[in-house]
């Protein structure tokens, strides 16, 4: 007999027909008559109630059907006389796959905090709101290749080992097979590369985006979605050292038109989460709800999770120039008031406190920035006419900063070769990128969007380290 999912068998198109389930046992509840036994499969946030009765199932039969045992259940399907299902399983057979001692099982009835989770990130999967994220995060991952592919993106893979900085930022974790005790030496001390794997120094990448350049010169459009690295030593909740990113690349693209298809991505795959994942969505803002209460009056959120997203979906994100934002900043109150802990005036980076001050109380929705200055920005984005600031936009999201961060590239091959000159970029090292200028080069933009960042807008989870399956942060590589 063929299996039949827990979603399909909630949705009762199966009514009235025996049925073979397959799951992990959640609950097991009820009296000397009738036992009853919620089973989850993870296709659904969902359970499907089992209803075992006395005469047919002993206690003794029933004495490995425990929490978090996995279980194939036949029965029919039948319409629930209960509260909270529409439908159930009348068990005919119960047959235990694999136990779960209970006695050792860590993952009880009880609520268990989210740090704890993570120390059995092996097992959290099998929670409601780990379920609900991991599934959301999939939804999320298909609605990206569904949107591009839709729009003729061609789809690239760029290299996960380099010999360059993309970002030009240095944080880069070493890709190499020398002997880290006794490494081949130059004669001045240093370690000789070129008798290592590759013949160079090379890193795990922190940005497909050069690469994704060079074939935007022959696809027009392409975009990148894999794994990215970043040695940096940030113990935030925003912060993973091997985080995802979508990388659009766009031939002929300005800096308007790069901004006007990064919100209409985010918009689509919002929404596509929306469509597909009501139930865990609803499922996360309740839980968000539950958490708010033991906040104080003002740290509380003013929308729920659902309304968040549809208000995002529904309205257009605010456009300013940094120099607006900094303006904007600079007449806070907030800012008379001494409150912002890192200096604001133009130059200066903003820092999270700055990029959540302008999205969550002054425009109270996402915000493009636009036009930073060059001096904090990678040598890669266009140089405006004033000389001073760059094509750059970065989007911040309400309860999050920074989700994405993109910019016009330099297409003049004098003006790019000055700027890498200046932030200590060799040319012969990237000679490939500069060639795209030299031959057929033209004006092209790009972003990424960091993924776990946009998992975490869509389901609220306040910690980057809940939407990763198995986080990499500094000092941890569990699992
Ligand atoms: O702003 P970033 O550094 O931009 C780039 O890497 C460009 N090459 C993108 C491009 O134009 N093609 O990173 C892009 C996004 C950030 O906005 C943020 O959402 C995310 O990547 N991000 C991280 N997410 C998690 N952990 C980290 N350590 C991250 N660093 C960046
Ligand atoms: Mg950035």
């Amino acid at each position: 007999m063929q299996r039949t999912k827990v979603k399909e068998l909630l949705a009762g198109a199966e009514e009235g027909k025996e049925v073979l389930l397959k799951g992990w046992v959640r609950t097991k509840r009820g009296n000397k008559y009738v036992t009853f036994i919620a089973v989850n499969d993870g296709s659904t946030i969902h359970n499907l109630q089992v209803v075992a009765e006395a005469d047919k199932f002993s206690e003794e039969a029933l004495k490995d059907v425990t929490t978090g045992a996995a279980v194939a259940i036949t029965g029919e399907l039948v319409a629930s006389q209960g509260k909270g299902q529409a439908f159930e399983v009348q068990a005919t057979r119960i047959e235990v796959l694999g136990k779960a001692d209970p006695e050792t099982y860590p993952l009880q009835k009880k609520a268990h905090s989210l740090e704890f989770l993570r120390e059995i990130a092996h097992l959290r999967f099998r929670t409601n709101t780990f379920g609900a994220v991991f599934r959301v995060r999939n939804t999320l991952a298909f609605a990206v290749h569904k949107f591009f592919n839709e729009k003729g993106f061609v789809y690239m893979h760029t290299p996960i080992v380099t010999a360059s900085d993309a970002e030009g930022a240095g944080e880069m974790f070493r890709v190499t097979t020398l002997d880290p005790i006794n490494p081949p030496r130059n004669e001045d001390g240093s370690v000789n590369y070129a008798e290592d794997f590759f013949g160079k120094a090379t890193n795990l990448t922190v940005s497909g985006q050069l690469e994704g350049e060079l074939a935007a010169m022959a696809f027009s459009d392409i975009y990148t979605f894999g794994p990215t690295f970043r040695a940096e030593n940030s113990n935030t909740t925003r912060h993973l050292a091997e985080f995802w990113m979508i990388e659009p690349e766009m031939a002929f693209y300005d800096l308007q038109m790069n901004a006007d298809l990064a919100e209409e991505f985010i918009k689509y795959i919002i929404r596509y989460a929306l469509e597909n994942n009501r139930d865990d969505i609803a499922f996360l803002g309740q839980r968000l709800e539950e958490e708010d209460k033991s906040k104080p009056q003002q740290d509380r959120q003013e929308m729920s999770l659902l309304e968040k997203l549809e208000f995002v979906v529904n309205n257009d994100f605010e456009r300013v120039t940094y120099t607006e934002a900094i303006e904007i900043l600079v007449n806070s109150n907030h800012y008379k008031k001494k409150k912002f802990q890192y200096e604001v005036s133009w130059g200066v980076d903003l820092q999270s406190e700055h990029e959540r001050y302008l999205v969550e109380k002054h425009f109270k929705k996402p915000v493009i920035v636009t036009d930073y200055p060059k001096d904090i920005k990678a040598f890669y984005m266009r140089l405006n006419d004033d000389g001073k600031t760059v094509a750059a936009m970065d989007i911040l999201a309400p309860g999050i900063g920074e989700i994405v961060g993109g910019s016009q590239r330099e297409e003049r091959l004098e003006i790019l070769v000055e700027r890498m000159k200046g932030v200590g970029i060799h040319e012969e090292d990237l000679w490939w990128y500069l060639d795209t200028r030299r031959f057929g080069g033209c004006p092209h933009a790009g972003f990424g969007l960091g993924f776990e960042r946009m998992v975490q807008f869509v389901t609220g989870m306040g910690n980057i380290r809940d939407v990763i399956p198995f986080p990499r942060t500094p000092q941890n590589a569990e699992f």
